[in-house]
């Protein structure tokens, strides 16, 4: 499937669909909604330059939505992009289940009409060390904590992908163990860096970015932004989670991006960002240190990697 831009939905429509609440949360990331409508979101490095870093440009929608790692949809780069045509995400529902005190499934648009969508550009640094620049469309994550209302005894949140072979091509083989599952300690969740996206370039997600929420923790490593989340569980251990349960000696269940912590078959002090020539060095937490390192004090980060 070929996306072109006149494929793109407008951001008017878009905010129109997700019934866009203009919030006193937006404004800290603020530029006015009204610029945004007026223009086309490709590729449009101004409309986000107040949100981007110095050093950073933004990455192509079309780089955005043809490199990706979803092995739902297959494991080369391309695949999600080829393979999930016949992925549908509307209607969609999300199950808060474990130690809460509101168990419940809560359909996706009336959870979207219960918060406000603000837009993020966030690094996606990913653990073979290739890594891009998002402007993404999301929540909070802790927005969606306070509606479950966690007992104390909760101590980390589990997220699974939704299991659905006959539309997902990679679930029909043993590529990894189905459902995709992923983990935080709850102080990780609740961090404000940490949100569900629904959105990015003023578009919703496109199957092979997540559709139609996915998970975003921009200081870690990008196996653990969870893609087509369909339950999200609070427990009070460390919960599995799947690369760490695939291959314990090389993916950790912290997996927080630490150039001095090198994968055991390649160097993680150095990325490509994707469309660029030269490699970048790698900033420690992806460039998130002064809002992040806090949440690890004391750690060591070369056992709890
Ligand atoms: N989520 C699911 N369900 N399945 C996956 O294979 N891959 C992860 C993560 N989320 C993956 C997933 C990996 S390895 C990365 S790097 C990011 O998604 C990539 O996100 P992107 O394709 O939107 O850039």
């Amino acid at each position: 499937m070929k996306i072109l831009p006149s494929d793109i939905t407008p951001y008017s429509i878009y905010i129109n669909r997700r019934k866009f609440i203009k919030g006193a949360g937006a404004a800290a990331l603020s530029f006015s909604i009204s610029r945004k409508t007026q223009a086309n979101h490709i590729g449009d490095n101004d409309l986000y330059k107040e949100l981007l870093d110095n050093n950073d440009t933004l990455n192509t929608f079309e780089e955005i939505t043809t490199y990706n790692n979803f092995y739902e949809f297959g494991m080369g780069k391309t695949d999600p992009y080829k393979n999930s045509g016949s992925f549908n995400p509307i209607p969609w529902t999300i199950k808060l289940e474990g130690l809460i005190n509101k168990p419940k499934t809560i359909d996706l648009e009336k959870l979207l009409s219960l918060v406000t969508i603000e837009d993020r550009v966030y690094r996606l640094r990913c653990v073979e060390a290739w890594s891009m620049v998002i402007p993404w469309q999301g929540f909070s994550l802790s927005k969606l904590i306070k509606i479950a209302d966690p007992l104390s005894a909760a101590k980390f949140v589990q997220f699974e992908t939704i299991f659905r072979p006959e539309e997902m091509p990679g679930q029909r083989r043993r590529i990894l163990p189905w459902p995709y599952v992923e983990g935080l300690r709850i102080d990780e969740a609740m961090h404000p860096l940490t949100i569900l996206s629904t959105g990015l370039y003023g578009h919703d997600l496109l199957n092979q970015n997540g559709a139609p929420i996915r998970l975003v923790v921009p200081w870690k490593y990008g196996f653990k932004s969870i893609k087509s989340i369909v339950t999200i569980r609070f427990v009070d251990k460390e919960p599995k989670a799947t690369w760490p349960m695939t291959a314990p000696s090389e993916y950790g269940f912290y997996s927080n991006v630490n150039s001095l912590v090198d994968h055991p078959r390649w160097s993680q002090s150095t990325e490509r960002r994707i469309g660029e020539f030269k490699r970048r060095k790698t900033m420690m937490f992806n460039g998130y240190e002064e809002e992040v390192s806090h949440l690890y004090k004391g750690m060591d980060l070369k056992k709890f990697y």
